[in-house]
């Protein structure tokens, strides 16, 4: 163990403007069928979450570049958004097509459109012009492959890479979670967007485990492994919000058996359940803390260095904002 104890090193010069580039979490995907047009705060702003005919997700800047008006109140007609107050039309790229006065539509009357994609019962966008790296996923089994669910997982006053910095804080797994880690991981791997570590776990009620743990880019992480002898897998995720706080989502699975009887599938629900109220239970032992606290990059010490690490990891992540010079 390093001697040395970790000084807060909130250096203002390594932090360049603009948001984490994450493949964020707005909506679940059923919020947008049949026609709907749905309106989310995001980031710095706000957008618009609707499906072209094709059924493709779109998400799009919020406010019509006439006046402003919320998108969101528009309506899908002809294929194309609406805006609610004067009727102009934007296409599925973002370019206003149609003007009912007849008026040519202006140069520049275009929405930033996100990269976006469905998976997991979500719509997520990418905070950039193009996705620098895939999606949250399972290394170890595909979605089509899992039985799972996907639940709110609330809203939360501090961005995601905070909520994210959990996983490294290993102190509190024990302190507060009574979450025992035999042997500290030391094995944290990162990449240029992520990190991981295989860990033995003990936790109250579920014995001894292996656990594998990713985190993707700033606001998503992952647990997967046996439980009981079968296999589980958690995700959690976070959008930033305009406020600087987060909304969360979270999915709790395991392999689809495929069941044939009433008895194998309640089984499986069974099991869905026991692994979301774990994870229910971690957040809501987190809650008062997180919601309370004034985050600071304090006094670090020795046992903090892979929460250290991790700080200068989210300072370094990649920024952009590319919507802003459309809101
Ligand atoms: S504000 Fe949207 S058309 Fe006028
Ligand atoms: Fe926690």
């Amino acid at each position: 163990m390093p001697e040395r104890a970790y000084r807060a090193a909130s250096d203002p010069s390594e932090i360049s403007p603009g948001y984490h580039q994450n493949w964020y979490p707005l909506c679940f995907s059923s919020e947008i069928n049949n026609g709907a047009v749905v309106g989310k705060d995001f980031l710095g702003g706000r957008v618009v979450i609707y499906r072209e005919e094709t059924g493709k997700v779109v998400v799009q800047t919020a406010y019509c570049r006439h006046l402003g008006a919320d998108l969101s109140l528009g309506k899908l007609v002809e294929g194309r958004l609406r805006c609610p107050f004067h009727h102009w039309q934007y296409d599925a790229e973002g370019k206003c097509v149609k003007i009912p006065t007849g008026d040519r539509p202006p140069v520049g009357a275009r929405l930033f459109t996100y990269p976006s994609a469905e998976k997991w019962d979500l719509v997520w966008a990418f905070n950039g012009e193009e996705p620098l790296f895939e999606l949250p996923s399972f290394p170890e089994i595909t979605e089509e492959e899992m039985y799972y669910q996907t639940r709110s997982g609330g809203s939360w006053p501090v961005a995601p890479w905070l909520l994210v910095a959990n996983t490294v804080d290993f102190q509190h797994l024990r302190t507060l979670h009574q979450i025992t880690t035999p042997e500290e991981p030391d094995q944290v791997v990162y990449s240029e967007y992520g990190l991981g570590y295989d860990v033995a776990f003990y936790a109250p009620g579920l014995g001894d485990s292996t656990l594998h743990l990713r985190v993707f880019g700033t606001n998503t992480f992952t647990i997967s492994g046996i439980q009981l002898g079968m296999e589980v897998y958690s995700m959690f995720t976070a959008r930033e919000l305009p406020s600087g706080g987060s909304e969360a989502f979270t999915i709790s699975g395991t392999r689809n058996t495929n069941p044939t009887t009433t008895e194998e599938q309640q089984m499986l629900q069974t099991l869905v359940e026991i692994n979301a109220a774990l994870v229910s239970q971690i957040m809501e032992e987190d809650r008062p803390i997180i919601t309370t606290m004034r985050f600071r990059e304090g006094l670090l010490v020795a046992s903090d260095r892979q929460l250290a690490r991790y700080f200068s990891y989210s300072r370094k992540f990649a920024r952009a904002d590319p919507a802003q010079p459309y809101l």
